[in-house]
């Protein structure tokens, strides 16, 4: 008897759980957004880019969507002049193309003509939405005698697309919107340097700002981007509670300083729970300099002089990551003991976020406990749906048995 049950369980789960494979199945393959551009002469590079990226995964797995396709022509001539775009920049920029709704064209000229409607696109998904503290999300202007215009932040104000043509559409589940040109979020930087964009989107690293850019280590930075790259942001409070100002070092020493904020590799939040007593390689470490070496365990840098903990992700695009400290990393090598702020010594809590002080707007994503932003998670929607799909599933197998 008792070894009988398990079996008849296992026989009845295991045709239900082939019934739900199916149905998760039919309910994330009702398109397939490669198979649909291809019959698109015009749309080839976007479809070539959607494919690499991985977005046509993210967008086959949604249920609803609506995809703005910009044509060979205009992506052909962004790509060329934007030799150095980063191809995560790229793939970001591609998923603000896709609304996360379906729109058929006579939805959209249904839309208000008063003001413009704004909209989540895939690029909200990722939690990395966010350039100069603003959400991008995309707005939709109805005018009436200007068409439908996509982008515009004001009612009013040059927009940077309008829709073209209807493509296609199928059902509900996924609409192709031809429009004019390429969308770019506001504050949205494709190229290297837009670790200074980000940097300026919060309020409070404005002295790191100009130091970097005085000693034109932001020129090493850019340089760097595609490669991998690790910048510690001092906050402006950290700066102002050093007891010289960092102007009055000679320039040579002022760029070893900066030098020293950045590591040549690339290290997300998660691989920092692994380092013990590791020395990590920054750029002012060179071997006219030797030294310079900054050893981690866990969140914790260690200058030899001063223990500063790692604080907010201020971005974090591999290859690419960006942490604030709320002290100067003061290297041995050019500062001593003497040098160190009094209240380094007892050292305050961390700040739990780094939004702007007067946060009017949402807060970054590094802020709301995830640190790191999924890249390429499961998309809410399906995910939810699969979701309920199981637990059906498992309330019907109780029944059963
Ligand atoms: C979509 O179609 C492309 C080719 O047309 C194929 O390579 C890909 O595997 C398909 N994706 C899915 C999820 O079926
Ligand atoms: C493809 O693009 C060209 C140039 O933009 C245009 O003249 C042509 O009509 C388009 N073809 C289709 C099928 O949309
Ligand atoms: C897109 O439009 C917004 C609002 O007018 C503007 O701020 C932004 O610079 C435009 N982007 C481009 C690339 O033209
Ligand atoms: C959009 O295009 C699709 C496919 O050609 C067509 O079925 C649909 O009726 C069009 N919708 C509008 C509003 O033009
Ligand atoms: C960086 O320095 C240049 C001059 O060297 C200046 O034009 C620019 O405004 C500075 N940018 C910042 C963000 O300070
Ligand atoms: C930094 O932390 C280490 C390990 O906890 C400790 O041994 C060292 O004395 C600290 N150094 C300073 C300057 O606080
Ligand atoms: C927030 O603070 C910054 C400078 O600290 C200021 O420029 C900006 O106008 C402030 N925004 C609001 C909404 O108060």
């Amino acid at each position: 008897m008792g070894q009988g049950k398990p079996m008849g369980r296992g026989t009845t789960l295991l045709p239900l759980l082939i019934t739900w494979c199916f149905m998760v199945a039919s309910v994330q393959s009702t398109f397939n957004i490669t198979t649909i551009l291809d019959g698109y002469t015009n749309f080839s590079v976007l479809n070539r880019l959607l494919s690499s990226s991985g977005i046509a995964t993210e967008i086959n797995d949604r249920q609803s969507l609506t995809l703005l396709a910009v044509s060979d022509d205009t992506l052909n001539a962004f790509i060329n002049s934007n030799q150095n775009a980063d191809a995560v920049k790229v793939a970001d920029l591609l998923r603000f193309h896709v609304l996360l709704q379906f729109f058929s064209m006579d939805q959209l000229k249904a839309l208000p003509t008063t003001y413009f409607s704004s909209y989540t696109t895939l690029l909200q998904t990722t939690g990395k939405a966010i350039y100069n503290g603003e959400e991008s999300k995309l707005n939709i202007y109805n005018t009436l005698q200007n068409g439908i215009l996509i982008g515009p932040a004001l009612p009013g104000a040059a927009s940077n697309a309008t829709v073209v043509a209807n493509i296609t559409s199928s059902g509900v589940d996924i609409s192709i919107m031809q429009i004019s040109n390429i969308l770019i979020p506001v504050g949205f930087s494709i190229n290297g340097g837009d670790l200074m964009q980000v940097l300026m989107g919060f309020y409070h690293y404005n002295t790191f700002i100009r130091l970097l850019n005085a000693t034109g280590v932001t020129d090493a930075l850019a340089a760097m981007q595609g490669q991998g790259l690790t910048v510690f942001a001092p906050t402006d409070a950290a700066f102002s509670a050093l007891s010289k100002p960092v102007e009055s070092l000679p320039e040579d020493e002022q760029k070893l300083l900066m030098e020293y904020h950045v590591i040549k590799s690339y290290l997300s939040l998660d691989s920092f729970k692994h380092l013990v007593d590791s020395p990590l390689q920054t750029l002012a470490a060179t071997l006219a300099t030797k030294g310079y070496k900054l050893s981690v365990t866990g969140l914790l840098l260690q200058t030899g002089i001063v223990n500063v903990t790692i604080g907010d992700v201020l971005e974090d695009a591999n290859p690419v990551a960006m942490y604030s400290v709320d002290s100067v990393l003061l290297p041995a090598d050019l500062f001593s003991a003497a040098d160190v702020p009094p209240s380094e010594t007892a050292p305050a809590p961390l700040p739990k976020t780094n939004s702007k002080s007067n946060g009017t707007t949402p807060q970054a994503p590094s802020s709301t406990g995830s640190p790191v932003p999924v890249k390429n998670g499961a998309p809410a929607a399906s995910t939810g749906t699969s979701g309920s799909a199981l637990v059906l599933l498992l309330s019907l197998v109780f029944l059963i048995m």
